[in-house]
């Protein structure tokens, strides 16, 4: 089933739905005054955009996926958030060796969203962040699936490893996503992909269109890589805190299974993601290094921004998600 399209937030929003729905024409965008890493209409148009390449949305031709109007218009939003992330890389921060950069990355703090989830999260806080990461998790994997044809030689078969262990080994239900969705049903929430668009941020989309944006333009396929092996590295210990959460809320063997499976798998795939699959792509083709490094940075960063709106939000005793929409006609 295809996911309703959400409502329009702004002037991108609106004028790229308008010319799905055959309404109006889309023009050049003015981006004036726009923070293209964590604007709600910017990333709302953009990940509306992506999801063409995925499950597409119920009411919307799926032939536009290679709309030439809407190719050129997502380009325009992605030279604008990429942008952006390059002008905030510093590339000489980190060591110029992509695996020694990986773990001088990781091991940078950054807001302690997964140490309050785990010592004072209550099952909202549960709830609301399966809502935040249900824009990539119930489709986990498929971004960084779609970089693999563009690799070659050695390292790629790490890399595919990696996918089939987040596919479950092709054994029905195991796929991460597939437990991740069974997960958001014992919350009580809709499973469904893009139930909870309208309630997601730009901070929050914005780490989905990362990885689509890598693993979509060949040019990035080096940071596609980068984005997947930080994201392996990054993941058992916030994994089991999340777990550790889930206990203690207790009642939830779905949501327990989902991190306990992460904790348990992530290790190895830390491993084969470092030695097994940058390591040897990186020295066949130095020319990957440099994007490998930049992909990783700007994970780590698009990730603080989430982590800081959230934690934010909490602190203040608030909601991090947008605010529900009144019922009315789409
Ligand atoms: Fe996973
Ligand atoms: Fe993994």
């Amino acid at each position: 089933m295809q996911p309703n399209l959400p409502r329009g937030r702004g002037p991108l929003s609106d004028a790229l739905f308008e010319h799905w729905c055959g309404a109006a024409q889309l023009h050049p965008v003015v981006l004036d005054g726009v923070d293209p890493l964590t604007d709600d209409d910017l990333h709302l148009a953009l990940w509306c955009s992506y999801q063409l390449h995925y499950s597409g949305f119920d009411g919307v031709d799926d032939r536009l996926e290679w709309d030439g109007p809407t190719l050129a218009f997502r380009a325009q939003l992605e030279a604008a958030f990429l942008g952006a992330l390059l002008d905030e890389h510093r590339p000489d921060s980190v060591p110029r060796d992509p695996i020694t950069a990986l773990r001088v990355i990781a091991a940078q703090g950054g807001p302690p969203l997964s140490s309050f989830i785990e010592e004072r999260g209550e099952r909202w806080h549960l709830e609301e962040y399966a809502i935040h990461r249900s824009a990539y998790q119930l489709k986990e994997a498929d971004g960084h699936t779609f970089a693999i044809p563009r690799l070659r030689g050695p390292g790629r078969s790490a890399m595919v490893e990696i996918q089939a262990d987040e596919y479950g080994m092709g054994v029905p239900g195991d796929a991460h996503s597939e437990i991740f969705a069974a997960a958001m049903e014992e919350l009580g929430l809709d499973p469904s992909f893009g139930a909870y668009v309208d309630r997601l941020p730009g901070t929050t989309l914005a780490t989905d269109n990362l990885l689509s944006m890598f693993a979509l333009h060949r040019h990035l396929r080096g940071a596609a890589v980068g984005h997947l092996a930080l994201f392996e590295l990054c993941s058992v210990v916030p994994m089991s805190r999340y777990l550790t959460a889930a206990r203690r809320v207790g009642d939830l063997p779905a949501l327990s299974r989902f991190y306990e499976v992460h904790v348990d798998a992530d290790v190895h795939h830390a491993r084969l993601a470092l030695d097994h699959m940058v390591g040897p792509m990186v020295r066949a083709d130095r020319s990957l290094a440099p994007m490998v490094v930049f992909g990783a940075s700007a994970l780590a960063r698009t990730e603080v921004r989430f982590a800081r709106h959230v934690l934010g939000s909490w602190e203040q005793g608030t909601t991090s998600l947008r605010a529900e929409l009144a019922a009315q006609p789409r």
